[in-house]
């Protein structure tokens, strides 16, 4: 019988998360106020975020443990296994190997509790008893409620509307695990309410539900805010995946030609690929690919420019690949990716050109996630399609041009809460949704002015 697992012993993962920051090649654009232009300090900050991870969002230590008491929750579901994808080789019928990690494997379904869980402990050691967060699709939503349960943290999540709509098992999920769900737009705050009285109907972004969270936190001694994605401390946590991945190709004796993943605001392609960057820049050759939606297409389309994370402009200026931040996504399935920035470090890595970027439609991403569940099995969330549609564009490449590749891939979470979108898919009413040029210059006239990195 072939092998098609990797299992990774409890004991050996690992203890310590990977910081890329040393490693950069050349140094990172800063974050600066907007009102002053200078860089922001960790008191600029204190009011949003616990202290603890400021630290970690602007540590230069390569290495940074990770506590005893984060690692016994991960032990719930990680290590998460390495798999072959045979199947789906077979049915590809190209000269390539293809690993995935399955990150669906944790309660809430995917790769998002790998730093949901260690907010949630940053945030109770520091005092904090209630977090407010937004989410796109609701994997985040669902994973910070679950880890502020497992920390006996109030939470709240302000939903971006659509997805809301189209998902509302999500909404159900973090119920469950004690949180309150909230559509955004929302009348809840200022932000929400000035975008309702503008447009009623309007289908919200994670720009708009950032800016409903930040307010919601902020002000209050004993709250504060988090982020699912974007931010250094956030991919940080994330590389647990990729440190794992490393080891199991290790124990089969296989090193990555191309490694995939889709990209919202970069955290789960960081988690994976982090690690592998690293060894990029110390002279090992491969790609290293983001997926992300033709319909919000941030790193293919978006300039390099310093613009605000959120919609309502609270938010420190980070330099980044960006489509303006009052740009509202197409209404695809794939809410979490439906964000008009990237995380700074995967944006500086795509322009020191260690990292390139592909976009893919909504349809094309749909095709391939149900090629791969009716090889593989398993149904992807629509975010995950998008790497499986940058697989099988690597695999026909490769049968192409002759060449045996090992590709290894994402598998972000899976798609069990987002059937309707198959639904639509498989009644053909999906819409393909691609971003005309005028719509790109019209959103990007939002970055105007602002200081240039
Ligand atoms: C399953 C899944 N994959 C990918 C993403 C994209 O986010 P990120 O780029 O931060 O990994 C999301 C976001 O909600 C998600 O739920």
């Amino acid at each position: 019988m072939k092998q098609v697992k990797v299992f990774l012993d409890e004991s050996e993962i690992p203890k310590q998360w990977y910081n890329i920051q040393p490693d950069m090649p050349t140094p990172m654009s800063p974050p600066l106020h907007p009102g002053t232009g200078l860089p922001v300090g960790p008191d600029d900050l204190a009011p949003v975020f616990p202290m603890n991870l400021i630290e970690q969002e602007v540590s230069t230590e390569r290495w940074i443990d990770i506590p005893e008491e984060v690692l016994e929750k991960y032990m719930l579901w990680r290590p998460t296994p390495l798999y072959r994808a045979r199947n789906f080789e077979k049915l590809l019928d190209a000269p390539v190997q293809i690993y995935y990690k399955n990150e669906g494997v944790s309660p809430p379904g995917s790769h998002k509790p790998n730093t949901a869980v260690a907010q949630a402990y940053y945030n109770k050691v520091f005092g904090i008893k209630r977090i407010s967060t937004e989410t796109g699709a609701g994997q985040w939503g669902s994973a910070l409620s679950m880890a502020c349960k497992m920390f006996g943290l109030e939470c709240r999540v302000f939903m971006v509307r659509v997805s809301y709509d189209q998902k509302p098992f999500r909404g159900l999920m973090m119920n469950v695990w004690g949180a309150n769900c909230i559509p955004s737009p929302s009348d809840k705050t200022e932000a929400g309410r000035r975008v309702l009285a503008e447009n009623p109907d309007s289908p919200g972004s994670l720009g708009l539900a950032i800016s409903e969270a930040i307010e919601d936190a902020v002000g209050n001694e004993d709250s504060r805010y988090a982020l699912g994605s974007v931010l250094n401390h956030v991919l940080l946590h994330q590389t647990i995946n990729g440190l794992e991945a490393e080891k199991q190709l290790k124990m089969i004796g296989v090193y990555p030609d191309v490694v995939i993943g889709c990209t919202g605001g970069g955290s789960n392609f960081g988690g994976l690929c982090l690690p592998f960057v690293r060894d990029k820049i110390h002279g090992k050759e491969l790609s290293i690919v983001c997926a992300e939606p033709t319909s919000c297409p941030t790193i293919t389309r978006g300039p390099f420019a310093y613009d605000f994370g959120d919609m309502a402009q609270t938010t420190p200026l980070l330099a980044m690949h960006t489509l303006g931040h009052d740009f509202v996504p197409a209404p695809i399935h794939a809410g979490g990716l439906r964000y008009h920035g990237m995380a700074p470090i995967i944006s500086h890595l795509v322009k020191e050109h260690l990292l390139e970027a592909r976009a893919y439609n909504q349809i094309q991403t749909f095709e391939a996630g149900i090629k791969w569940a009716r090889s593989e099995g398993f149904i992807s969330a629509p975010e995950t399609n998008h790497a499986i549609a940058a697989v099988v564009q690597e695999a026909e490449r490769a049968k192409e041009e002759g060449k045996e590749k090992v590709i290894l891939f994402n598998w972000s979470g899976h798609g069990l809460v987002d059937l309707a979108a198959y639904d639509a898919y498989l009644s053909g009413k999906l819409v393909q949704y691609d971003m005309p040029e005028e719509e790109i210059a019209r959103a990007l006239k939002a970055i105007d002015g602002l200081p240039k990195p």
